[in-house]
């Protein structure tokens, strides 16, 4: 396998299907993904071939953008690895980090506490802290507010408060204000990250999160 031909061969893929994507979706998201993903990679123990393969195919095709369809994600990389005689074992590996990457994934299917089964490897992990990092921080507050633009959410209301405990179908299905999704999700990342150096970036970011929040109530309370 030439590893290098195939990832340029993936990277001009990924563009090519991403052109029409929501802003915080787009093949921009992904190249930010790539390259930190390649940075945490520097410090870890891992396969750099499949880092790089699953950083650049993880959301090319977002079940939230694809009727809620999980499956489609998983089966596009396959297809695509398989047209570059890529072999078989790390194709299933690729499918595994497409399928479990999500934070969605990590939320009980219902509300009785059916937890998805969940593959795991060191990869995984790697992409999953890059990705994340992506969600927080100021581009993870400019992603936040273009999608709920997208969704046509308010920005706040402050009579409706953040969901901690919410089903996997009830994130999905949310149509509550874009900032409600910072308790939601975003300023819960930097505890769920899995490396060291996913941490130390996290830390910076989260901190950026609050002083935008501080900032935020104030200005919407009208305190000059
Ligand atoms: P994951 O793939 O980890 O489940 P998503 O793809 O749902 O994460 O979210 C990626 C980014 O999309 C979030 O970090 C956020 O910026 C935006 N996003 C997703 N869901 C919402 C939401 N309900 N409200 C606002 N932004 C959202
Ligand atoms: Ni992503």
């Amino acid at each position: 396998m030439n590893t290098e031909r195939i990832i340029s061969n993936t990277e001009d893929f990924v563009k090519e299907t991403l052109i029409n994507a929501e802003g915080g979706h787009d093949w921009f998201h992904i190249l930010r993904v790539w390259n930190t993903a390649k940075l945490i990679s520097k410090d870890e123990n891992v396969n750099g071939f499949v880092v790089e393969l699953g950083a650049l195919l993880h959301d090319i095709a977002d079940s939230k953008f694809h009727a809620g369809d999980e499956t489609i994600g998983p089966k596009i990389a396959r297809e695509f690895l398989e047209s570059q005689l890529v072999d078989d074992s790390i194709i299933i590996h690729i499918e595994n980090i497409i399928s479990n990457i999500s934070f969605k994934s990590s939320l009980p299917a219902d509300r009785g506490g059916n937890f998805k089964q969940k593959f795991n490897s060191r990869e995984l992990e790697v992409i999953q802290d890059a990705d994340r990092l992506d969600a927080i921080g100021a581009v993870g507050i400019a992603r936040t507010f273009n999608y709920g633009g997208s969704k046509n959410r308010p920005l706040y209301n402050p009579e409706i408060s953040p969901n901690l405990n919410q089903s996997k179908e009830a994130y999905k299905n949310s149509e509550a204000p874009t900032i409600n999704h910072f308790y939601e999700k975003l300023l819960l990342l930097k505890d769920r990250m899995n490396t060291k150096t996913g941490k130390k970036i996290a830390e910076e970011r989260h901190l950026f999160m609050e002083t935008f929040l501080q900032q935020f109530y104030k200005e919407w309370e009208g305190k000059l």
